[in-house]
């Protein structure tokens, strides 16, 4: 495993993408280089008494050119709600790279047998599959995507998704607002039933991993996922972050946050 760094990140930009929504971009020297896809980073959100816990975050992309890293976050309390005050060159604390990543829990040698695959990103759950889908790309495999989110004005992960060479695309709104209307388990499920995948990779609300996991068991090879646990210490010490699986309870800062979809007690 990569060591962990902790080093001191410096904001280089934080940028509001929708109404709860935002991007921020974090300097810093030595983390980029190790982080593999599906990593986390746990950072310093402030250190007074009012979020005095790290918070772990989903790295959406790591460029070992310039040193950084990217992460989209949502604005859900305390915490969050600090970090959109942060400014250009504000510094806070990191440590990372944190968990295991995508295609870890594939049999060695595995995961270069892999010619086409389907992501399916449920709101900000996107973001950790970013990498991975570049990744796919770059080494020519079939990479399909479903995108979802609730409205349009909270369909922010397209953009990045763009630029790569997908096969498919598949943008959808709970509300209809843009794209297909409905959940984003529909497409992901026809596309599983119409396709052969050799890999599926999801993350989003366990809703919807657990329809995309039911629906490509049988049909794809290899089907992972990874959970969105809470987190206090981010390194395995305080079991906030524990994941019910068919062989008990595993912490997923420790053990994930990829999983087998098949080890996951829904
Ligand atoms: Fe503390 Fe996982 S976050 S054990």
């Amino acid at each position: 495993m990569a060591p962990k760094f902790v080093e001191n990140a410096q904001v280089v930009s934080n940028e509001q993408l929708a109404s709860n929504i935002w991007k921020v971009v974090l300097s810093c020297n030595q983390t980029p280089d190790a982080i593999l896809p599906g990593q986390f980073v746990h950072l310093q959100v402030d250190g007074g008494c009012k979020a005095m816990l790290r918070r772990p975050f989903s790295i959406m992309n790591a460029d070992a050119e310039n040193k950084t890293i990217d992460i989209v976050y949502e604005v859900k309390g305390a915490g969050t709600t600090m970090m959109t005050k942060w400014q250009k060159g504000y510094t806070t604390s990191i440590i990372a790279p944190l968990g295991n990543s995508w295609l870890a829990t594939l049999p060695e040698g595995e995961d270069s047998k892999i010619s086409r695959a389907l992501i399916v990103g449920g709101g900000v759950g996107a973001a950790p599959l970013f990498m991975l889908a570049r990744n796919f790309v770059k080494k020519g495999i079939s990479v399909d995507v479903v995108l979802g989110a609730r409205t349009k004005e909270v369909h922010v992960m397209e953009a990045p998704y763009r630029t790569l060479d997908l096969n498919t695309l598949v943008c959808v709104t709970d509300d209809g607002s843009y794209g297909e209307a409905g959940f984003c388990t529909i497409p992901a499920v026809r596309l599983i039933n119409e396709n052969s995948y050799d890999y599926v990779g999801t993350c989003g609300p366990a809703p919807v991993m657990k329809a995309v996991a039911d629906a490509a068991k049988e049909k794809a090879k290899f089907v992972e996922v990874s959970t969105e646990e809470r987190m206090a210490c981010g390194v395995g010490a305080c079991k906030t972050c524990v994941v019910d699986t068919v062989n008990g309870k595993v912490k997923s800062c420790d053990c994930g946050p990829v999983f087998p979809a098949e080890v996951i007690s829904w």
